[in-house]
């Protein structure tokens, strides 16, 4: 029977876990583990974290010290996991890859309309007995162009939604997928879907290579007034550069699932807190901008998928199987 310390739970994670398996034994911390947080691990075969536990080579050293031999991630993306020291130390990775990726891109999907029909003022506005349409022109989809970066499993199906609304959809991957091409996904040059794109929606992971993808130059190159969406990581973009293109109007509007300083607020609640983070405190004044804290994956759906293969990973770390969930450097370049 393994051991497993979980992280960063909120009481969602406790519901869904608490009693989900006879083999294997949980308990639950509120923490994130970080090098401040590597002696809870002691006495444990394994630790299960999430986003924006940080999982360096100094906390992999530590917890392999403490006997933990496996890191077992509750999303898909890994960039928080040092996977050069994962082998170094002989900690065993391993992730929930796909966890209905239709939750992400409808979120996109979510985001998108609101700022589009400017629903977040209607329903205010509404509310206060205010029935005027003034200054709520909205624009139609269909015919837009919107611009996908990664057309992986949720790239991919934020662009069947699109499809379905009658928009032209380019897109920029390094793998352009045959299936988008035959439903008329038109693959071109990052800069070519920069200029041309309305809207904008990023769906690519983080890696060195995509770090601030969206800076102060490609805000540049894209069309004036253009919206961005970001629902993938928040280290894609360099928030000060797209505040201001905010500013000065080059950017439209933005809609934030994620963001770059995410790690100390997201998950919390801090309304009785004073918040010190001035870039998200600018961010959160901009009558066009939208941020909602990393719910995109948060379905039922999602958490029961999340819950099936978790567990199913417990197992093959206990028995020692090998599995296509593993998390290694040989899959990443420049790792
Ligand atoms: P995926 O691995 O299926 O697709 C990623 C795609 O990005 C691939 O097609 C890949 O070729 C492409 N890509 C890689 N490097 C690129 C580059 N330099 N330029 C352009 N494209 C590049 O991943 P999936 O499942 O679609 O997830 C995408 C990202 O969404 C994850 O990495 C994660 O960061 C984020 N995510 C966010 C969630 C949320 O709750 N907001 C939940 C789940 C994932």
């Amino acid at each position: 029977m393994s051991k497993i310390a979980f992280f960063s739970t909120r009481p969602y994670d406790r519901k869904l876990f608490e009693n989900a398996s006879e083999s294997h034994t949980f308990e639950f911390f509120e923490t994130r583990l970080r090098e401040q947080t590597i002696n809870l691990t002691s006495g444990f075969d394994g630790v299960c974290v999430f986003v924006n536990d940080r999982i360096s080579d100094q906390v992999l050293k530590g917890i392999s010290e403490q006997g933990v031999k496996l890191v077992a991630l509750r999303c898909a993306g890994f960039n928080n996991v040092d996977l050069k020291a994962a082998k170094k130390h002989g900690v065993r990775v391993m992730r929930v890859p796909a966890y209905s990726p239709e939750a992400v891109a409808e979120h996109a999907l979510a985001l998108m309309m609101t700022l589009v029909r400017k629903t977040h003022k209607a329903y205010n506005r509404v509310r206060d007995g205010n029935f005027s349409l003034d200054k709520l022109t909205g624009f139609t989809i269909h015919g837009k162009t919107v611009g996908i970066i990664g057309t992986g499993q949720i790239g991919q199906a934020f662009c069947r939604i699109l499809n379905g609304m009658g928009a032209k959809i380019l897109a920029y991957d390094k793998y352009p997928s045959d299936k988008m091409k035959e439903i008329g996904v038109e693959y071109k040059e990052l800069d070519e879907v920069l200029e041309k794109s309305d809207i904008l929606s990023l769906h690519c992971p983080l890696t060195p290579e995509t770090h601030h993808i969206i800076n102060e130059k490609s805000l540049s190159v894209m069309k004036k007034g253009a919206m961005l969406i970001n629902t993938s990581r928040g280290k894609l973009v360099d928030t000060m550069a797209v505040i201001e293109a905010l500013k000065n109007e080059q950017l439209g509007s933005l809609a934030i699932d994620v963001y770059e300083e995410e790690e100390k607020l997201f998950f919390r609640d801090l309304s009785e807190k004073i918040i010190r983070d001035d870039q998200i405190s600018r961010l959160m004044i901009f009558h066009n901008v939208l941020i909602t804290a990393h719910q995109g994956f948060f379905t039922q759906e999602s958490l029961d998928q999340i819950k099936q293969t978790t567990l199913k990973n417990f197992d093959d770390f206990q028995d020692g199987n090998e599995s296509d969930n593993d998390v290694s450097c040989e899959l990443i370049k420049d790792c």
